[in-house]
């Protein structure tokens, strides 16, 4: 079984990956927390309790984060999103209640707790994880692995020319984590954008699997389609935190990894950007992922998606 420790600032993406890995037959959410993103904390925490109740699991535990990064202010992604992060479908309020531990906290007990055990998977700005880096600088030595939707190394960006948004949004956060000891693989937005495409009729047939979890998919995406359209002039749209899950949960559909270090761009200029070095001398490595294998990918999420009701 593969444990998952899944931090996420849950807008629709996020939302298909949490479905996603509780539905997987061989994982388990061992906790989520959450962290300002997409939407301000509070919208992602009800974000992401509504989206566990569709997926039938209330027990997990829950913990809620960072409200802001580390030093600069919030830039969230409500015109990608929709002004609920999910769609403009305005969800019925969460039952959840998250536990009153920070979830930096949390983070640091429960890889302290059951060492190499859990798979650390962040799905938004690496806030929560670089305060609980703070914490325990060998945090990431705890856990088994941790997977990163995020960066562009082949720096065309999506929040600017060469940044991805959960980098961009913190890039100090993301220094700390990509400078920290521990196994670490990125997914970032060239995989997204290279393997992780939906046209219009693949979200038509979430709805039409006849789930409650394939309802909800096609709908909190419809934002983000109408984005990709209307802005972008794209006929279809990009699902980053459900490929990054998917290759959490089944590392094969990484077909190609290059690992050299990621230095993050803190200047203006450069923010966010995450440049792939060989200078490694004062630098752990990073497992990047290059290529992905995109039929795998769309059929664990449609698999997933027809198996929750
Ligand atoms: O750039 C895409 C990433 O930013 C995804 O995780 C999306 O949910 C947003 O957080
Ligand atoms: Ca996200």
């Amino acid at each position: 079984m593969i444990s998952l420790v899944i931090d996420t600032d849950t807008g629709s993406d996020d939302a298909i990956a949490l479905l996603m890995a509780a539905a997987h037959p061989q994982a388990t959410i061992a906790a989520v927390t959450t962290v300002a993103g997409n939407v301000g904390l509070a919208q992602a925490t009800q974000n992401a309790g509504r989206t566990l109740e569709v997926a039938g699991q209330t027990e997990i535990a829950f913990f809620v984060g960072c409200d802001r990064p580390l030093v600069r202010s919030l830039e969230t992604a409500i015109d990608v999103h929709g002004s609920d992060g999910l769609g403009d479908t305005h969800q019925p309020v969460t039952t959840m209640v998250a536990s009153s531990e920070h979830a930096a906290a949390a983070l640091v007990r429960l890889a302290s707790e059951s060492p190499g055990e859990h798979t650390l998977v962040a799905l938004g700005p690496l806030t929560n994880i670089a305060v609980a880096l703070a914490i325990d600088p060998d945090l990431l030595t705890r856990f088994r692995s941790t997977v990163i939707m995020g960066g562009a190394p082949d720096m065309v960006g999506n929040t600017s020319d060469m940044a991805e948004f959960n980098i961009w949004v913190d890039p100090e956060a993301a220094a700390r984590v990509f400078a920290a000891p521990g196994h670490r693989v990125m997914v970032g937005w060239n995989v997204a954008t290279s393997a992780a495409l939906v046209t219009p009729e693949q979200r038509q047939a979430m709805g039409e699997l006849g789930t409650a979890a394939g309802v909800f998919a096609r709908d909190v995406t419809a934002v983000v389609e109408s984005f990709c359209h209307e802005q972008l002039g794209l006929p279809v749209f990009a699902l980053p935190d459900p490929i990054a899950i998917a290759i959490a949960l089944d590392p094969k559909i990484a077909t190609r990894v290059e690992t050299r270090g990621i230095r993050v761009g803190l200047s203006n200029d450069a923010r966010g950007a995450t440049f792939p070095t060989w200078v490694t001398d004062d630098l752990p490595v990073t497992d990047i992922v290059y290529e992905a294998d995109a039929e795998a990918f769309a059929a664990q999420m449609m698999q997933a998606l027809a198996t929750l009701d």
